[in-house]
């Protein structure tokens, strides 16, 4: 008799619904924590001194140590619940391309660029955080050490702009997905959108320099 592979239990739609909430849980969350690291990180252009105190701050109240693994458990979750509508195999690829270039619609490109940023990010986030995590306590010395060997530096100018796009959209497409953007509101805030990622790659861009010029 034949089998039929493509039988799988579909999830009832109160699951899908909770996953979805959780989906946008863990990006929300995600995303609060991307703009506040950019503060830490960006902080050492007020001076060494100033990242260095908020580092120790994050240390000695054990947030790096007791944070960090949770914000990696955080960003493996949301992974795997937005992996359940990521077209993997070669045939949904070819599908989901051929519709969006029918479509001719931004806002699936923009689903495009998410689903693309997101397995580089996963990837390069990874090993990133990995680094940092198991060579505490950070401060401005170490990491302008990393970006001045040169693999780092080119590390990070891959990684900023993929974050800050993901970011950007992922924050847009909620707006859009929970009606915090209505309709008659999607161009501005798309705008806005652009305006934040655009600044945010660019105090990223000053950030990265200002380690690669510091005496260490
Ligand atoms: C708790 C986890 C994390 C900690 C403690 C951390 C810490 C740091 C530190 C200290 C730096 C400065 C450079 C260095 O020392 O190598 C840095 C830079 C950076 N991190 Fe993280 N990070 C974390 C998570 C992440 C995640 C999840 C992402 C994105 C997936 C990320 C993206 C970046 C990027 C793009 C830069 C370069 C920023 C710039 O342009 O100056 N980090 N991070």
């Amino acid at each position: 008799m034949a089998v039929n592979t493509t039988t799988y239990v579909r999830p009832s739609t109160r699951t899908s619904a909770y996953l979805d909430w959780l989906q946008m849980l863990t990006g929300a969350a995600l995303i609060l924590f991307m703009w506040s690291h950019m503060i830490l990180v960006a902080s050492v252009n007020l001076g060494a001194g100033v990242m260095n105190a908020l580092a120790h701050f994050l240390e000695k109240t054990y947030m790096a140590q007791v944070g960090g693994p949770i914000i990696g458990c955080i960003f493996l979750l949301h992974f795997v619940l937005a992996a359940r509508k990521v077209p993997f195999r070669a045939e949904q690829q070819s599908t989901i391309w051929k519709l969006s270039r029918q479509l001719r619609h931004t806002d699936t490109y923009l689903w495009l660029v998410q689903a693309i940023t997101a397995m580089i990010i996963l990837i390069m986030g990874s090993i990133h955080m990995w680094t940092v995590l198991t060579d505490l306590p950070i401060t401005a010395a170490k990491s302008a050490g990393r970006i001045q060997g040169g693999f780092w530096f080119v590390f990070y100018l891959i990684l900023l702009p993929m974050i800050e796009l993901h970011v950007g959209i992922g924050f847009y497409r909620i707006a859009v997905k929970w009606g915090f953007a209505r309709r008659k509101d999607r161009k501005k805030f798309k705008r806005f959108e652009n305006y934040l990622t655009a600044i945010f790659i660019a105090i990223g861009l000053i950030t990265l320099l200002r380690f690669l010029l510091l005496k260490v």
